[in-house]
């Protein structure tokens, strides 16, 4: 099926084999002798542990030819699975912190997606990411930096550990990239502290477009309301939420189609995440939570709605899964 992806970090596609070779590429030690034995080292059971290890692996990342490098194997890979767009987080605070520089990151994410474009024919764009354990002025920094190059970012992110870290914390910033043109979406990771009121800031207080994850909003139905009058895109990671909520049957993706929220369905962290791309996250919830061919074209529909695209390629890609659909009746 034509698809799309709205909920991927890029720095979470590294896989192991290009983390050794740019590891090699840049003399960098990594305290690893081979890829099964870094593979077997990515253990976690939450959000902190979980994202230790993931801004680890992304200290071998330097060069511009590096970033480039990263984005064209993700886009490489999720275009054998027939992603035709995707919209890819990035987090600038966890390179610029270690000395790259902005312009060699973005240069670098930048010809990646150009070059896949060029020999997969996959179209992208790349969201911004502030850390959000880090403060509001490192943020603001580190958007500052961007606005030269505004029209290579198409949105505004906020991830990482959301213990005690509300969406408010950013408000200013946020106000700003608004004003600035930036699309705006925020994670609402599952079963966080506080998270009920992180949702409610997010939606009536920052005013995004969409939330990344969001899980906990299905518990009121006072939230469940006001996703539904804004229109409000959730963009879910059933491999990821499997993580947080071990056998809970993908309650998640379930109990969001069921009440006709718009669902789409991603892959958060594919390299972290036993290489589960996003078409084994679809599967996960064929598997696990009945999800029918119907419900994977609904939720297709989503993201491509959900897309921050002009009607132009917006049409175009409804037209290819109206193509697919048509075929596979
Ligand atoms: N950074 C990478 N993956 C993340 C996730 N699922 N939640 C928060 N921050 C992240
Ligand atoms: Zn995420």
């Amino acid at each position: 099926m034509p698809k799309a992806e709205l909920h991927v970090h890029l720095e979470g596609t590294l896989e192991a084999e290009l983390k050794f070779e740019l590891a090699a590429r840049n003399n960098v030690d990594l305290p690893y002798v081979d890829v099964e034995s870094m593979r077997a080292s990515y253990v976690f059971h939450d959000l902190p542990s979980f994202l230790t290890i993931f801004y680890e692996g992304s200290f071998v990342l330097h060069h511009e030819e590096d970033f480039r490098d990263l984005v064209y194997a993700y886009l490489r890979k999720v275009a054998s699975q027939n992603v035709i767009y995707a919209e890819m987080f990035f987090d600038p605070q966890q390179h610029t912190d270690r000395g790259v520089s902005f312009s060699t990151m973005i240069e670098g994410l930048t010809r990646g997606r150009i070059e896949a474009e060029r020999d997969f024919g996959i179209r992208s764009q790349l969201i911004m990411c502030f850390v959000r354990e880090r403060s509001a002025e490192s943020a603001m920094a580190v958007f500052e930096m961007a606005l030269p190059y505004r029209h290579l970012i198409v949105g505004l992110g906020l991830d990482s550990d959301e213990l005690d870290n509300p969406p408010t914390k950013f408000a200013e910033i946020f106000r700003r990239g608004r004003e600035a043109g930036f699309r705006l979406t925020m994670h609402c990771d599952v079963d966080q502290k506080n998270t009920h009121e992180h949702i409610r800031q997010a939606i009536e207080d920052i005013g995004v477009e969409r939330i990344d994850h969001g899980a906990n909003l299905l518990d009121r139905p006072e939230l469940i309301e006001m996703a539904r009058e804004r229109g409000l895109f959730f963009t879910v990671c059933p491999y990821a939420n499997e993580m947080m909520r071990p056998g809970e049957n993908q309650s998640i993706a379930r109990g969001m189609l069921d009440l006709g929220l718009k669902l789409t369905l991603n892959s958060d962290d594919p390299a972290y995440m036993e290489g589960n791309y996003i078409n084994e996250n679809m599967l996960m919830v064929h598997d696990l939570a009945g999800f029918g061919p119907d419900d994977f074209i609904t939720v297709t529909r989503n993201a491509f709605d959900a897309a921050w695209i002009d009607d132009e390629l917006r049409q175009e890609l409804h037209r290819k899964l109206d193509a697919y659909a048509m075929a596979s009746v």
